[in-house]
């Protein structure tokens, strides 16, 4: 499946945007594309990025400089403050987009975990020397963002775009593989095996709409044996790929994991 300009791409559960920056990248002519997450945050700062982008890098330069000259225990007082003003949520949306950098560039790890209040609750993590404002990138990401349409809510609103020439990818939170590797918290809602479901009749319906889906998750086997996604998604064809990941609270799941592609169409992976 080659992506034709005539095509419109769909990201549901963009997250930090990996498959989209690469498709923005390798298909600049591509017809529409459209984002969408749960995370009102997450999306502010899409959009600050997008149409805000030389006053985002004023404030977050200014977080910088004032951070970096810091010692260990003031940056760490300094990351709590920021974190409570952005789960205050009392600022304008520069502001939060600002804060939201900084506590993903300054936090344990990387992470983005909230807690059942839907407050960010990541430790702070202590690197040195971390890279607060990358006026660089910031800028490619606003230029690459320019045509891209943001929206934010749950995955169900991108429905109403599904039909012919239209192809979504869906990167869920995924199922846990146990349960100490439980981590799907990225909003307060969670996501569970019934949103798995209602994320596999979604799937059912854009098929049917004549849309290509292609869907990413983990590969848990049940202790029947029997494999979940095998089941709930007999439908479809479904791969299983190796993927690398770094981050993992057991050490013993961090490296090569199984992963799975679930796609309405044969080898969509491959012909993209
Ligand atoms: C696995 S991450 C996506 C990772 C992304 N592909 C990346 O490259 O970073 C899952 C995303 O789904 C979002 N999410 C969780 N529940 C959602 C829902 N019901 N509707 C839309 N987005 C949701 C989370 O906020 C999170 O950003």
């Amino acid at each position: 499946m080659h992506l034709r300009e005539n095509v419109t791409y769909i990201e549901p559960f963009v997250g930090g945007g990996a498959v989209l920056f690469w498709i923005l990248q390798s298909y600049p002519n591509i017809k529409r594309t459209i984002i969408n997450d749960i995370n009102s945050e997450l999306i502010c700062t899409y959009r600050v990025i997008q149409k805000r982008v030389n006053d985002l890098i004023e404030h977050l330069d200014s977080i910088q400089k004032q951070y970096l000259l810091l010692d260990v225990e003031e940056r760490k007082n300094y990351f709590l403050e920021k974190r409570s003003l952005f789960n205050s949520k009392a600022c304008s949306d520069v502001e939060m987009a600002a804060l939201f950098i900084f506590l993903n560039r300054t936090c344990f790890n990387g992470l983005y975990r909230v807690n059942s209040k839907g407050e960010f609750n990541v430790p702070h993590g202590k690197y040195s020397n971390p890279k607060i404002c990358d006026k660089d990138n910031l800028l490619a990401v606003s230029n690459l963002l320019q045509n891209v349409e943001i929206l934010c809510g749950d995955f169900s609103l991108t429905e109403a775009f599904a039909g012919e020439n239209v192809i979504y990818y869906l990167d869920p939170p995924y199922k846990p593989i146990s349960e100490t590797s439980s981590f799907t918290a990225y909003a307060k809602t969670g996501f569970n095996d019934d949103e798995q479901m209602r994320l596999r009749d979604f799937c059912m319906r854009i098929a049917d709409k004549g849309s290509v889906f292609i869907a990413s998750n983990s590969d848990p086997i049940e202790e029947s044996g029997v494999s979940f996604f095998d089941y709930i998604y007999n439908k479809f064809y479904i791969k299983r790929v190796s993927a690398t990941r770094f981050v993992n609270a057991n050490p013993c799941n961090r490296g090569c994991v199984s992963e799975i592609m679930i796609s309405n169409i044969v080898n969509a992976y491959e012909r993209l």
